[in-house]
């Protein structure tokens, strides 16, 4: 996590920097701090706390200067301090480096250089690097270029490292391994950033850095090598959104906006996916039909809210296309041995494309044999790029850190690929896979009525703010959605929330239920397995014990005995998850608002977690 942003270019560096952080603050907001590049002098700036601290202090009078860096912090090593907030400096405060993700062997390095005379400042593994940086840039005559290829052949970890010198403070170097950086490309301006949302307003022009690359931006070139000095060519790419899609348009919260956005996000991922001939479309995958139908299963790794919408995909594939699926969390995959080979599909499901549990997970499988599809919505991010095949959500930017349109896009991707492997395996013929496209597409409409009609549920939500602890309950394909609701609310308002499959209920989670507890059940779509009456009863079990109840239930269906009910349009059993979930993001965020909490950056997190 950690956002970076390197400029230089011709015009004050400032604003690229600030307004580049502001753009970053979803990956890490705990400390905030810039250096400023002035002819043998770099001026620096940072503050624990949000990047407002940092702008407030800067009001003070800046120096004129046309290239820096800036940084905006997550915690690993050493708490959310000023002292431990990047830049870190070399002992001559000539040097500046800002850094993405952990330096593993930075023990060694500090007992070295403080060996060597090196006085440290901070407690963090990124001021090892400011120091060597610039033990090496003398040894390389004052290149720090050559000087970051040499540091970065010591370091072990996963990292991004950009840095800036006073001597030649138009020069910005930058490095990645393991964690993402992209190249802007201005005209008499360049750029580098974790992410593109960082130069959205300056260019659309972008460049891709691979593993181990360095790059050299000045205002008018941009060199890249590998460590060995080796020069790359650029590749380079143009940006498809543009920076509207970045700012709240109207709305309090990204959340909020993100929320409502879900129908075109779900319609877009949709978009030209069923051919003439009532195929599903999925080129992407590049698995041959063969390929497909020898696969003996399918196991599907990720992490948080995607995590959540594999646990869905379970449900679909294995319904549609009569293949074993395996969901597991990616932090734990390549822990244990995973019985996988060349006829498993592993699906690797990350919204940023950078999540370093599911990169390490991706890298197992393929290690071990596996071919793997990676459902991603940031375009040239890691995991795609190392995938086989990527299937792209179109959810647009996401930026609040709490995960709702990528979430639903994740789940239609999941279906497409359900149905698709139904259709190659010869499970279902096309009539039945058009029929429940067909049902996909009318989800972008059913989503949009329920936003129409949420004021009710705004205000319901305001009655449960002091509530100490909330639970969610759902069964089948409401399992998920259920704990997807528990983690939107604990994420948000903080508070202790659950999700439980009804059937559990008895066997522990009913103990928790006190008078006045509110529990969310989501009613089964349809009466399969009677799975309907079945939460009817734990509903019912809950209340008996004094519990408050709201139903998530679709239009036209019976709830006795529930306090408040919601209601959902009617859809297939299966898709019900896309509707059911909107609900529950909608009572997450007004419970985050009521209680006063951040609701774009919830505390202790991150949107983008590149350390495992
Ligand atoms: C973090 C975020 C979650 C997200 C998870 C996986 O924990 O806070 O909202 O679901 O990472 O992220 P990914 O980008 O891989 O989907």
């Amino acid at each position: 996590m950690c956002g970076i942003v390197g400029y230089t270019g011709s015009q004050s560096a400032i604003a690229p920097l600030i307004e580049g952080l502001r753009r970053l603050e979803y990956r890490g907001y705990d400390s905030a701090g810039i250096a400023l590049g002035t002819p043998g002098k770099l001026f620096v700036q940072k503050r624990a706390g949000k990047l407002s601290n940092l702008e407030s202090e800067l009001i003070q009078t800046l120096p004129s200067a046309t290239s820096g860096i800036g940084h905006t912090r997550w915690a690993t090593h050493g708490g959310p301090t000023d002292r431990n907030a990047h830049p870190h400096l070399d002992n001559e405060g000539k040097l500046a480096v800002i850094h993405n993700g952990i330096i593993e062997n930075y023990t060694e390095l500090r007992a070295m250089l403080e060996a060597r005379g090196h006085k440290f400042e901070s407690e963090t593994d990124t001021e090892s690097v400011a120091h060597l940086l610039s033990d090496l840039r003398k040894t390389s005559h004052g290149d720090l270029a050559a000087a970051m290829r040499e540091a970065v052949k010591s370091l072990r970890g996963s990292f991004t490292l950009v840095a800036i010198h006073a001597d030649q403070p138009e020069v910005v170097v930058g490095v990645r391994r393991n964690s993402p950086l992209v190249v802007g490309l201005g005209v008499g301006e360049n750029f580098m950033a974790s992410d593109v949302a960082a130069f959205i307003d300056y260019t659309k022009r972008a460049v891709e850095l691979g593993q181990n690359e360095v790059v050299t931006l000045t205002p008018t070139s941009v060199e890249i090598t590998d460590l060995d000095g080796n020069a790359i060519t650029p590749r380079e790419y143009s940006i498809t959104w543009d920076s509207s899609a970045a700012q709240k348009g109207g709305f309090s919260h990204f959340m909020l906006k993100e929320i409502f956005e879900q129908p075109k996000a779900v319609a877009d991922t949709l978009i030209g996916r069923l051919s003439g001939s009532g195929d599903i479309v999925l080129d992407e995958l590049t698995l041959s039909d063969n390929e497909i139908r020898e696969l003996k299963k399918i196991v599907v790794l990720a992490c948080g809210t995607a995590y959540h919408a594999g646990m869905i995909a379970k449900y679909a594939i294995e319904k549609w296309a009569k293949i074993p699926v395996e969901v597991e969390l990616a932090s734990e995959f390549r822990y244990r041995d995973p019985l996988i080979d060349s006829s498993t599909l592993v699906i690797a499901i990350s919204q940023s494309g950078e999540t370093m549990d599911t990169l390490m997970a991706l890298r197992h499988a393929k290690a071990n044999g596996a071919r793997v599809l990676a459902v991603c919505n940031t375009n040239s991010s890691t995991i795609p790029r190392e995938a086989d095949a990527v299937l792209y959500t179109h959810a647009g930017p996401e930026i609040a850190v709490a995960s709702t349109k990528a979430f639903l896009t994740q789940v239609i991707a999941v279906y497409l690929i359900g149905l698709h492997l139904a259709r190659i395996r010869g499970v279902m013929d096309r009539s039945e896979v058009k029929a429940i496209f067909d049902e996909l597409g009318e989800l972008p409409a059913k989503i949009e009525q329920i936003l129409e009609t949420v004021e009710p549920l705004r205000a319901l939500t305001r009655n449960y703010t002091n509530s100490t602890s909330v639970l969610f309950l759902g069964r089948n394909v409401g399992f998920p959605v259920a704990l997807e609701g528990a983690l939107k609310l604990k994420e948000l308002a903080y508070m202790h929330a659950e999700g439980f499959a009804g059937g559990e209920l008895k066997h522990g989670p009913i103990a928790l239920i006190e008078s006045g507890t509110p529990v969310i059940a989501i009613l089964p779509a349809g009466h399969e397995h009677g799975l309907d009456e079945k939460m009817l009863s734990n509903i019912q079990e809950v209340k008996a014990r004094g519990a408050h109840v709201i139903v998530i239930a679709q239009e036209g269906d019976e709830v006795p005995g529930a306090e408040h009910v919601i209601r959902i349009p009617k859809s297939l059993p299966l898709l019900q998850p896309i509707l059911a979930t909107v609900p529950l993001q909608v009572f997450a965020y007004e419970m985050a608002v009521a209680r006063g909490n951040d609701v774009d950056q919830p505390r202790n997190l991150a949107k983008s977690v590149t350390v495992e």
